[in-house]
């Protein structure tokens, strides 16, 4: 039975919630309005000829579309911001590096990454010759049966490393949530019980593969038969691995993909160049039914007239005009 549950049914559903979730937050980021422009940076921007700009000043304050591509790859593959880390004292007028927190960062994505990798071998046949590879040059062999995956303990360490910062520094210790903190124990939970899984309590790998092949070819009274052969440690981790999955889009895991829609990142600085009309959906704005032009471009409303919106807010509406407001747009 707890094959069954935690070995098909439970996956099933937390991959669902993973995908209709996630679409969900990308299709609802990628509609946001974006009504200002902030994009956060630190070097020289673009401005007259004889101000020159270094390599840096371009990633920094980007100008152009590559510059900006620049500046997202450097964040998104080596997390630049934050090797800007540093604490400021203002009563001491001093300041400490604290890039200490890069560290742990890079240590935790680029492990996480190795460890997903090495993963592809449970439900990829034949296995990539690149992940067989990895797999080689990161196991530390020798004394050790089975060889000791460096990135499947480095991992814990940097889980830990990342925890203790939030339960010992006062400040970080302040700025946590119980969120923050559910986030590192679920995923400590999963890497934990991996490498138990690994060193101390086997699970036969072959019915793991068989499983999640079956599982991912929709073959389900096969994944059934298998699902009821394979050891409990297995559906612990297995378990934990679903709910991070369904957990994952109501979450600040979520990131992982909003990095790329952060207006603070992915905009070029070029407030002084160029005028930056917001190019926002004219449903959300009832003054546009009649069509507004800014900036030669005109924008009108294909969805919600004043009428239909008067209709949905009309008690808030009603409210604000007793205080004296007016709320019924001049051009109406
Ligand atoms: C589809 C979901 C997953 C499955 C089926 C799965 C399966 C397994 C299995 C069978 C092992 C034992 C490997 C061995 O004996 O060589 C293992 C180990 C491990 N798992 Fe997972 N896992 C899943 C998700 C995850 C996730 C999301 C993480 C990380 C957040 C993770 C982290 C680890 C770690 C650190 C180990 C220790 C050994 C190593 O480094 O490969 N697993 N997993």
């Amino acid at each position: 039975m707890i094959g069954v549950i935690f070995g098909v049914i439970v996956p099933y559903i937390a991959v669902a919630i993973f995908v209709v979730g996630v679409v969900y937050r990308i299709v609802n980021w990628a509609n946001s309005p974006v009504p200002l422009k902030i994009p956060t940076t630190g070097g020289q921007q673009r401005s007259l000829p004889f101000i020159k700009r270094t390599v840096y000043d371009r990633f920094d304050s980007p100008y152009t579309w590559w510059e900006t591509a620049g500046r997202m790859l450097l964040e998104i593959f080596l997390f630049r911001s934050l090797l800007k880390n540093t604490r400021y004292y203002l009563d001491r007028v001093s300041q400490k590096d604290a890039r200490w927190l890069w560290l742990f960062g890079i240590l935790f994505h680029y492990s996480l990454l190795l460890v997903l990798i090495r993963h592809s071998r449970f439900f990829l046949e034949p296995v990539p010759s690149f992940v067989e590879m990895l797999s080689e040059i990161e196991s530390f062999k020798g004394v050790f049966i089975p060889s000791v995956y460096i990135s499947g303990l480095a991992i814990v360490a940097a889980l830990f490393l990342l925890w203790f910062r939030r339960i010992f520094l006062s400040r970080e210790r302040t700025l946590s949530l119980p969120s923050d903190h559910f986030a590192l124990i679920l995923l400590l939970a999963i890497t934990i019980s991996g490498n138990l899984m690994r060193y101390f309590f086997k699970a036969d790998l072959f019915a793991v593969k068989e499983l999640l092949m079956s599982l991912m070819s929709f073959n389900i009274g096969h994944a059934v038969e298998v699902a009821e052969t394979i050891e409990p440690i297995f559906y612990v981790h297995f378990a934990l691995a679903s709910f991070l999955l369904a957990y994952f889009p109501f979450s600040k895991l979520m990131h992982a993909g909003g990095v790329l829609f952060s207006p603070t990142r992915n905009m070029p600085n070029d407030n002084r160049a160029r005028r930056h009309v917001n190019p926002w959906d004219p449903a959300d704005v009832p003054l546009l039914a009649k069509g507004i032009t800014v900036a030669g471009r005109t924008y009108k409303s294909k969805k919600l007239d004043w009428e239909t919106y008067y209709e949905m807010y009309t008690d808030q509406l009603q409210e604000i005009e007793e205080a004296n407001y007016k709320i019924v747009p001049e051009e109406l």
